[in-house]
């Protein structure tokens, strides 16, 4: 018979795989509600329609979509936001604001396999609607920056890049630019890190050659790497809207200053995020090494919701995944010991000795003791082997003998020392043992 494996690019979760991903979600977890996020869920099937032309081509080439039983053109949610902002928009009026919302599920794209990317991947999403100001990007990105100190990464372990699509659109159009070339030019700047100057033929293509003057005033753009830098240009052109902007910049980065988070920022324009919805600030978190693809990304959708249906809503988001961050934790030696041994195994006769630990384990386990036993009959040797190789530090015995006297002999497992303790004191002795 065939045998089965699981689809390419899918992971199963052993239980030694499963143990990381529970301990980064309980981080993230714990830092959403520190900053007041609510946790949400929703389905894992979303319409099509949800996401054509909203997240942009690149999104919509991977989806896992198909024809449902009753006609309906359907599509394994690829990300979070759109069906956030279908959720938030259904009951924008009943909801106090500022929204700030909080999940952890899986997304699926149809993406090419490589290190830290796969076809099902989970994300935890951080996201707040109602908040037009810089205020919601200096909470989101110190959010963003808490989950991953939160599992033990330093500033010299990851930096997340500040960018700004407003900023290149003022730019860009003061330089002569329509709409539809800023966006053709926001296209070829996503690329550049990837392929340099060749980037700019996805300009040319489709909008004409790219004069010199062009070219060097984006170069110059992609050289700024700090608000001082960013300060000069913005004075030497004197633009409006520009300055206007510098404002917002200055208020986010002053912000993130004074929580303390300046080592983490850094000033870089050439992110401006593949993804078709953003409208402001855009944001990404990198390893400082480089190794390996972003770690998170997000930023400022302000038209989405009503472009799904919704009330003109201000929102700002970012999403970490679980993969790259999973690579990085390992790298750094930073991912807890799997956690499963029992606190306490109980070594038993096979007798009437068996319903008598029964009733002490389940007295143990109701007040939170990780207890184990063997299911079957075994000579007291095997089971000590047994006891050893769980990790237990403390076996409990109940033999004849002991049962007879009306004791229980608790034997430290490193030690191999032992005493006994009259039967109803276990869980005392068992407490005082394990605390000690
Ligand atoms: P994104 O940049 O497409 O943004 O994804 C965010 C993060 O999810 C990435 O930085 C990466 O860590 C992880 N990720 C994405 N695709 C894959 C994949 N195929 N395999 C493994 N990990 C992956 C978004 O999804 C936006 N919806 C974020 C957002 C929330 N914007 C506003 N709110």
């Amino acid at each position: 018979m065939a045998s089965f494996k699981s689809l390419p690019g899918f992971r199963d979760f052993y239980p030694e795989d499963l143990a990381p991903r529970t301990h980064l979600f309980r981080q993230w977890r714990r830092s959403a509600h520190a900053y007041g996020f609510q946790e949400y869920d929703a389905p894992v099937l979303e319409s099509l329609d949800l996401y054509k032309a909203k997240s942009g081509d690149e999104i919509e080439n991977q989806l896992f979509s198909f024809t449902d039983k009753g006609g309906r053109e359907v599509a394994l949610r690829p990300e979070m936001t759109p069906t956030v902002c279908r959720m938030v928009g259904a009951k924008a009026n009943a909801l106090k604001r500022p929204i700030k919302w909080f999940s952890i599920a899986d997304f699926f794209r149809y993406e090419r396999m490589q290190k830290g990317r796969g076809r099902c991947f989970a994300q935890f999403n951080g996201d707040i609607f109602g908040e037009a100001g810089p205020e919601a990007e200096i909470e989101l990105i110190s959010l963003l920056i808490q989950c991953l100190r939160g599992l033990g990464l330093a500033a010299d372990d990851f930096y997340v890049r500040l960018s700004d699509r407003n900023l290149w659109f003022y730019y860009l159009e003061a330089l002569g630019l329509g709409e539809e070339q800023v966006r053709g030019m926001l296209g070829a700047i996503d690329k550049f890190e990837r392929l340099g100057e060749a980037a700019f033929e996805i300009y040319t293509k489709a909008h004409g050659e790219m004069p010199e003057t062009l070219k060097t005033a984006v170069l110059r753009m992609l050289a700024i790497k700090s608000l001082s830098d960013l300060e000069r240009l913005v004075t030497e052109l004197d633009n409006e809207q520009l300055t206007n902007r510098l404002a917002d910049w200055r208020q986010v980065l002053g912000g993130l200053d004074a929580m303390g988070l300046s080592d983490f920022v850094s000033v870089d324009l050439g992110v401006v995020r593949g993804l078709a919805y953003y409208t402001g600030f855009v944001f990404e978190a990198f390893d400082r090494k480089g190794d390996l693809r972003a770690l998170a990304g997000g930023g400022r959708y302000d038209d989405l919701v009503k472009k799904l249906g919704g009330p003109a809503l201000p929102a700002v988001g970012f999403a970490i995944g679980d993969m790259t961050m999973e690579l990085l934790l390992k790298e750094r030696g930073l991912l807890p010991e799997v956690a499963s041994k029992p606190d306490v195994y109980v070594v038993v006769g096979g007798g009437a000795e068996r319903l008598a630990a029964f009733g002490d384990i389940a007295a143990l386990r109701e007040v939170g003791y990780r207890v184990d036993y063997p299911m079957k009959d075994l000579g007291f040797g095997k089971q000590f082997k047994n006891a050893t190789e769980s990790g237990a530090r403390l076996a409990l015995i109940y033999g004849e003998d002991e049962l007879a006297k009306g004791v229980v002999k608790l034997r430290d497992l490193s030690q191999r020392e032992e005493v006994e303790v009259p039967r109803d004191q276990v869980a005392a002795a068992v407490r005082d043992f394990l605390s000690a």
